[in-house]
């Protein structure tokens, strides 16, 4: 193929991709099979890789992300992003009719009413059809500027279709993340000794402020579209451009409707308060606004919101019932939980006989007391939780309640740190929930993925005592387990199932046990299970460090230096390498023959184009630092830590800092930019 039709080719499959993935993200209305998509893909990205240069700039490829921004720039609205006045009343929003009734003085109108998403705000702005950049609220007047975290949502458009857009304007929706991914991602995070989200508005919010857009790209995001601001739209009124935008290629929901009386507006709120959990994500009321362009203007703005529209919000469903006794749960992480068991009681369409109580600040604040009659209230959250207490009919002779002081499971003094509500048992690696979650943690899939020890054999190896820490399971032996066995009852089920170690089944423990040897450092040291190091934090580690004794000298400075280790990661390092058992273990690990230096293949040098030359990388690449650092040694550079005149290059991306520019300038040292520098290594 020659260059042009190369070119064209390229542009096509664009297009393509591009509306299929309008057609699955926007529309929900797939147009192609999931095998016939990736060959198109596939085919773009080969096309891509040998001609970057012709690569188009919405190209869905680049969806992946891979920018990294550590503090997000400030951008102010053009038009300030104001809130809505809410309310919890009917009487309100009859009020709300009536008003506007009144200021329109009997001329017809419409309203438009809408689902209330609970997420985050969003302000979108299009130049030209292509998306320009993408602001958070902030405080209104500004925001943080996270184009390079959503554009990798599949279903914001990153360049419109059609010609029929105003040249620029600005479109506002809510970033959710839908129910069934908060659940997926809380699980996950749970597996690496992560807190959960609380909510998925909590979980859409964190997501798009993550310095990493590689790793928002993983979750799996989307944007409702509900507001369009611009000089030149094509209509006079917001539910005709709302539809309009939905053919230039936004996600505007189907779920909104024009009606003209207020007994038509509460028929659809109350359909959607009866309606409401069977949608895949979460609403928190309805929003009501005047259609006319023209109309909204006359009815104008208050300071804080306009006069034109108002947010019904769903009362929270809220049952009264008894408080029968208190659990205390330990997790994997020695986070302490207290649980409350209720007089079952139906809430939602489901039977509550459980409820999460937080911690011991809401069990304080609430001065909850076993046996009192509690409200119970079921809002964003999956787990009900307990809202307050009916003090008028407490029984004469309750008691305070006082967090308990020791771990149930082990009986250690539980420690809370100053300024954190949660106890946890510090005895991380004696205390039985601790341990067990810890080896299950190190069996799993993404870490040393011994599959052939799952499905409770840890819990009866435990129970038999062999397997007090990780470096037991490699203690293991045919002889030692062969035989073992178990009666396992599952939950919600009176069926027993026994669990036997056969011949079999050993050989594969075994077999596991041995083969996970092999498996690259980064993920032994995610499978150690230190607290806020997941999978992506342990491959940043390994890269930067490159060993685990590196890691262990280091100190709260120099860990701060990786790429994405902030305090808390720092501090959570520095205790876990700092406790003596824990070294013990990685001791016994290191002999057993585990991996505790990253594959030296990576390292190897594959050219010696950079041989002898010296680098100071500084600024923002279209892949990580630390990625850029590792191909300079790959290719026989060095990378150094501050210019002096002795330095060969310096490699400059976005952003690089002032006073490093200046110094090279001052020292006469080359600064490159990354196509240079690819140039330089032929990539
Ligand atoms: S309209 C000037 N429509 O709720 C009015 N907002 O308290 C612009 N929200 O800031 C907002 N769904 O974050 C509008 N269908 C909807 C909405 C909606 C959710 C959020 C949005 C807004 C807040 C209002």
């Amino acid at each position: 193929m020659d260059i042009s039709s190369i070119k064209a080719r390229i542009n096509q499959l664009t297009q393509e991709i591009n509306l299929h993935n309008y057609n699955y993200y926007s529309l929900s209305s797939p147009s192609i099979s999931d095998y016939d998509f990736d060959l198109l893909l596939e085919e773009l990205v080969r096309l891509e890789h040998l001609h970057p240069e012709l690569a188009l700039p919405d190209s869905p490829t680049k969806r992946v992300g891979g920018e990294i921004t550590k503090n997000f720039k400030q951008i102010v609205h053009k038009n300030p992003m104001l809130s809505l006045s809410n309310t919890y009343s009917e009487a309100e929003v009859t009020d709300f009719d009536q008003r506007v009734r009144k200021l329109l003085q009997g001329e017809a109108f419409e309203y438009v009413c809408e689902l209330k998403y609970d997420g985050l705000a969003i302000g979108l702005t299009y130049v030209k059809g292509v998306l320009q950049h993408a602001v958070t609220r902030g405080d209104g007047v500004q925001g943080d500027d996270v184009t390079a975290n959503v554009r990798t949502i599949k279903s914001i458009p990153i360049r419109l279709f059609g010609d029929d857009f105003p040249d620029e304007f600005e479109i506002r929706g809510e970033i959710i993340m839908p129910r069934s991914e908060f659940r997926r991602l809380n699980e996950e995070r749970a597996d690496i000794g992560d807190l959960p989200f609380a909510n998925p508005r909590n979980a859409a919010s964190g997501s798009i402020k993550m310095q990493d857009s590689a790793e928002v790209a993983k979750r799996a995001l989307d944007c409702y579209l509900y507001h369009i601001i611009g000089d030149a739209l094509p209509f006079e009124s917001h539910y005709e451009n709302m539809v309009k935008a939905r053919q230039w290629g936004f996600k505007v929901p189907m779920y909104i409707a024009k009606c003209t009386t207020v007994d038509a507006i509460f028929e659809f709120i109350d359909e959607w308060n009866s309606a409401r959990e069977t949608l895949p994500f979460d609403i928190d009321g309805i929003v009501i606004k005047v259609n006319s362009f023209a109309q909204q203007q006359q009815l104008a703005f208050t300071a804080k919101s306009p006069r034109w529209a108002i947010a019904y919000k769903f009362k929270a469903q809220r049952v009264s019932t008894k408080l029968l006794s208190i659990d205390y749960q330990v997790g994997r992480t020695g986070a302490v939980t207290p649980v409350a068991n209720l007089e079952p009681i139906q809430l939602g369409g489901t039977t509550v006989k459980r409820a999460s109580l937080h911690n011991a600040d809401q069990i304080a604040r609430l001065d909850i007391r076993v046996g009192d009659t509690v409200f119970v209230e079921k809002g964003g959250e999956i787990i009900p939780k307990i809202v307050d207490v009916d003090v008028s009919f407490r029984p004469p002779q309750s008691q305070p309640l006082h967090f308990i002081t020791h771990c149930p499971e082990c009986a250690t003094l539980l420690v809370r740190k100053e300024g954190e509500a949660i106890h946890y048992c510090p005895n991380e690696n004696g205390c039985p929930p601790q341990t067990k979650g810890k080896i299950e943690h190190f069996i799993h899939r993404k870490a040393m993925n011994i599959d052939s020890l799952g499905e409770g054999k840890v819990e009866i190896l435990f129970d038999n005592g062999l397997l007090k820490n990780v470096a037991d399971i490699y203690d293991l032996t045919y002889e030692k387990i062969i035989g073992l066995e178990k009666e396992h009852t599952t939950e919600n089920s009176d069926k027993t199932r026994v669990v036997k170690f056969r011949e079999k089944t050993v050989e594969n423990i075994l077999k596991g046990i041995e083969d996970s040897k092999q498996v690259p450092f980064e993920r032994v040291l995610f499978a150690l299970g230190i607290r806020y190091v997941g999978e992506t934090i342990a491959k940043k580690l390994a890269v930067h460090f490159k060993n685990s004794d590196e890691i262990q000298k280091a100190t709260f400075d120099e860990l701060k230096e990786a790429e994405e280790i902030g305090e808390t990661i720092a501090e959570s390092v520095l205790q876990y390498f700092g406790n003596s058992e824990n070294v013990a273990i990685i001791a016994r690990l290191k002999e057993k023959g585990l991996q505790f230096s990253i594959n030296q293949a990576a390292v190897t040098q594959v050219s010696d184009a950079l041989q002898g030359k010296s680098f100071v990388v500084s600024g923002v690449f279209s892949k990580s630092r630390d990625e850029i650092k590792h191909l300079i040694e790959l290719h026989g550079g060095k990378n150094v830590g501050s210019i002096s005149a002795k330095t060969h290059f310096v490699l400059a991306g976005d952003n690089m800092g002032p006073e490093k520019k200046k110094k090279a300038q001052q020292l006469n040292v080359p600064i490159i930019s990354e196509d240079e520098f690819f140039e330089m290594i032929h990539e």
